[in-house]
């Protein structure tokens, strides 16, 4: 999508589709609104309300495109997250209209990069392997009439490509997306960015001692990998770790899963993808931040090698864990991650994981639950979701809490013997592989990873989720 910014008025770009947000208000005050545009053919602004995600179509005629009014909802709502999502209705609409050129008007936006991220992520189209000819199209380009620079507009394309490509990602089935091909794509982006890179096998980590990790991945016939995505700024320099949850496919192992939702679980590895492609963004952006990502990359199968319940695994760290129920395997591979992470330097971690169906009893799809150990990094990360649009909800770790987790034999057992707190059992799990008390926040994605319904302004399907989070904690250390 080629994007350009305009200081004319609406009516003299020329475009197929003109987009114009409009705010819920009187119908005398949308009028107002309309007021740039002067030959509007007949219509009646009655049917259209200004109500949020409301959409409505004024005809083109010979001197005039389409227009499409948006609805905005109370100005007092407007942040940058319904600012963004009301891009990605107009081009959802403009698209089932077969528009290719579409003009934007951004005279309610602060910030017209948010229209770019709104368009962008709301043209995904998830029926990649669909073979008819009812394949959703996209806009060839995206004329904002208002401020925007070049530089601005470079950023928003590479954030929406980026999100992008992980939610392509996610979206594939695990028959065709296995650790490996994750791995390649890691490298490509290293080779491309010029990251550095490691790749660890399933030899190497037994070798090294990550026998949490090698552990779940002896269920299955495919290779496993732990990747390490490396940015350097200098030595002077902090270092910020990002950790994702990288299960191709969760069967559940031998603790296997039922059925019916068990093909869901090929989204298990969205917090990998999120943090693979948080490191290439960092990588363009060359932030004054050491950044390491690591990715534990495996499926969990109930293959002749899988672990069993009640067996025993010894991580990175040297603690060991009771591993009661195999499906509880996002925690067991994160351990050595996390302990990788600051094995490389990072003394600040965010991890990011689809750890815990629970999540989606507690909040729904309307935020991802947020735990951690230091009330400020916590808040800091929360305020970094709220301006990427992507909202967290901390749920808390009482003291009490740590005892959710006793083993009779072993440091800890990978899930509570009772039923109940299950999101801040793993978390508390998690913790246990955080070192000096260094600022760690748990970001649980279950429930905003993917999007069960369609949305006005979002294909059903995988989100993306997390990148933008991250990027605005980077422009915040
Ligand atoms: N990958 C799942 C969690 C999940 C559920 C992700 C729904 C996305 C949607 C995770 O590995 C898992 O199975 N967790 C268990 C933990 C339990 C055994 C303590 C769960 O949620 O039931
Ligand atoms: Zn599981
Ligand atoms: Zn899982």
């Amino acid at each position: 999508m080629k994007v350009t910014s305009s200081d004319l008025s609406l009516d003299k770009v020329a475009a197929e589709a003109v987009a114009i947000p409009v705010l819920e208000s009187s119908s005398k005050d949308r009028v107002e609104q309309l007021a740039s545009f002067k030959k509007l053919p007949e219509f009646k602004l009655e049917d259209f309300s200004g109500k949020l995600y409301e959409t409505f179509q004024i005809p083109a005629t010979e001197s005039t495109p389409l227009i499409l009014l948006v609805g905005v909802g109370k100005k007092e709502d407007f942040d940058s997250r319904i600012a963004r999502n009301v891009a990605g209705t107009a081009v959802r609409r403009a698209l089932k209209s077969k528009v290719k050129t579409l003009v934007y008007d951004a005279s309610l936006y602060e910030n017209s990069a948010l229209i770019i991220e709104g368009v962008g992520l709301g043209e995904f189209d998830p029926g990649i392997y669909k073979t008819g000819k009812d394949k959703a199209g996209k806009l060839e380009e995206l004329i904002i009439v208002g401020k925007i620079g070049v530089r601005e507009i470079k950023e928003a394309l590479d954030v929406v490509e980026t999100v992008n490509w992980a939610r392509r990602l996610i979206n594939e089935p695990a028959n065709l997306l296995t650790p490996t091909h994750i791995v390649n794509e890691a490298k490509k982006i290293a080779r491309d960015y010029k990251l550095d890179i490691e790749v660890i096998n399933e030899k190497d980590a037994v070798r090294r001692g990550m026998g949490a990790f090698a552990g779940i991945a002896r269920g299955s016939h495919e290779p496993s990998f732990l990747v390490a995505l490396k940015y350097s700024a200098g030595k002077n320099y902090p270092t910020l770790g990002v950790v994702g949850k990288g299960i191709t496919f969760d069967s559940g192992g031998l603790s296997i899963k039922p059925s019916e939702k068990m093909h869901e679980m090929k989204m298990d590895m969205a917090g990998a993808a999120a943090v693979i492609g948080f490191l290439k963004l960092v990588a363009i952006l060359k932030p004054k931040v050491n950044v390491v990502g690591v990715t534990p990359l495996t499926e969990n199968l109930p293959g002749g090698g899988a672990l069993k319940p009640g067996d025993v695994v010894r991580a990175l760290n040297g603690k060991t864990i009771e591993v009661l129920n195999t499906d509880a395997e996002g925690r067991v591979v994160l351990s050595d991650a996390l302990v990788y992470a600051q094995k490389l330097g990072a003394t600040k971690i965010v991890d990011v994981a689809t750890l815990v169906g629970a999540t989606i009893s507690a909040l729904g799809s309307e935020a991802s639950a947020i735990l951690g150990n230091d009330q400020d990094f916590v808040d800091q990360v929360v305020k970094a979701g709220d301006e990427a649009g992507e909202r967290l909800w901390q749920l808390p770790i009482y003291s009490e809490h740590k005892d959710l987790l006793k083993s009779d034999i072993a440091d800890m057992a990978n899930i509570p013997p009772t039923r109940g707190a299950g999101v801040i059992a793993g978390a508390v799990f998690l913790q246990e592989f955080i070192a000096n008390k260094n600022p760690w926040a748990h970001l649980d994605i279950c429930g905003t990873a993917w999007t069960e319904t369609e949305k006005p302004y979002l294909a059903k399907g995988p989100t993306g989720v997390g990148i933008r989070t991250l990027l605005a904690l980077l422009k915040s250390f």
